[in-house]
């Protein structure tokens, strides 16, 4: 069957926002759907991207949503619980639903976006969570065609990660770095959104599930190394062992922004990184950090924010 028209959950988000470019770009008619347009309203200058306000956790109200689409895309995720939404109900109770829903509607084709390390006996909830997501999915494999994708961290234009160690850079004199030796293989967002879309149409990725991982490993303080290294700046480095590491993530959940949490930390007990290389079938080659790390991190360099104040005072 040909595929048209996609829908797509989360499509608002650091990741979404990416893989809707790309699927407008690739000729989609897109339906974003989303809580709060406001959220999503970026993307409307964006050709064939439509934006559509949905209570995505109402049964009836996705059914209505979804109706006469030809594939779905589920980008929804949280790091952070809070009382309006846990990791159950977001990782593993949207998408039984999800694919309920179209299983009823006859969408037969859905992506799916988990988690790398995901499952059922990872020591954090966020990756426990993620893991019964996939099997809810998996369960109804007979009657979808269900791809799953499960990435490392992301980085790119907006991520929150890498941008958050380098405003933490910034403005601290020191960096107290929670599980020093924790290790990554960050992959780059433009990669990842190009996965799923080259998966859309091709049966081969039915069924299937990816680990997405770049083409280099790092450590937690290497990462956070290179981040010093983009901006121009020095700052020492303290990594702290496992009980200051839950303890500072303890602080940090005290504060009203949530920049770490206890179960961010169980997270890196395990390393996020994998023994598969991206299949050749998803058509990517994973780009380097180093390529595109300081084109992103321009406005938080000092050059950057000069040559920013200069083009305003030439406007
Ligand atoms: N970023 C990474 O490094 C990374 C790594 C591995 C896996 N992932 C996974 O990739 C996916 C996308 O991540 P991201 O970094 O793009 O996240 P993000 O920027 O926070 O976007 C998440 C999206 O989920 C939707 N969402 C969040 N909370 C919701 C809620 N309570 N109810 C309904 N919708 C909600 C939001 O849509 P609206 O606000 O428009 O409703 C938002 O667009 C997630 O599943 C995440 O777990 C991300």
């Amino acid at each position: 069957m040909q595929i048209k028209k996609v829908a797509v959950l989360g499509g608002s988000g650091f990741v979404g926002s990416a893989v809707v470019a790309k699927l407008a770009a690739s000729g989609y008619l897109v339906t974003v759907l989303t809580r709060r347009y406001d959220s999503a309203k970026h993307l409307i200058l964006l050709p064939n991207v439509s934006l559509l306000e949905c209570n995505i956790l109402d049964y009836h109200a996705l059914n209505s949503a979804l109706r006469g689409m030809d594939a779905v895309i589920n980008l929804v995720g949280i790091l952070h619980q809070s009382r309006r939404a846990s990791f159950n109900t977001m990782h593993h109770q949207l998408p039984a639903q999800l694919a309920k829903v179209c299983a009823d509607l006859g969408i037969k084709r859905l992506l799916h976006m988990s988690s790398l390390q995901a499952s059922s006996t990872a020591p954090s909830q966020y990756l426990r969570s993620k893991a019964a997501g996939e099997s809810a999915l998996l369960a109804l494999k007979s009657q979808l065609n269900i791809t799953i994708f499960k990435p490392s961290i992301i980085f790119g234009r907006g991520d929150r990660f890498i941008n958050l160690f380098a405003t933490l850079i910034k403005f601290l004199p020191v960096i107290l770095l929670a599980k020093p030796n924790a290790r990554f293989q960050p992959i780059w967002v433009e990669d990842v959104a190009s996965c799923f879309v080259n998966s859309l149409q091709n049966s081969a990725t039915y069924g299937q599930s990816y680990e997405l991982a770049g083409p280099t490993d790092y450590t937690f303080r290497e990462l956070v190394q290179k981040v010093m290294h983009t901006l121009g700046l020095q700052r020492p480095i303290i990594g702290l062992n496992d009980t200051l590491s839950y303890a500072q993530a303890f602080m940090m959940e005290l504060l009203p922004i949530k920049l770490m949490s206890r179960d961010n930390v169980r997270s890196m007990e395990i390393d996020s990184v994998s023994q598969h290389p991206i299949p050749a079938i998803l058509g990517v080659q994973p780009t380097a950090l180093e390529a595109v790390i300081a084109e992103y991190l321009v406005d938080k360099t000092s050059r950057g924010a000069y040559d920013r104040f200069r083009s305003i005072a030439a406007r």
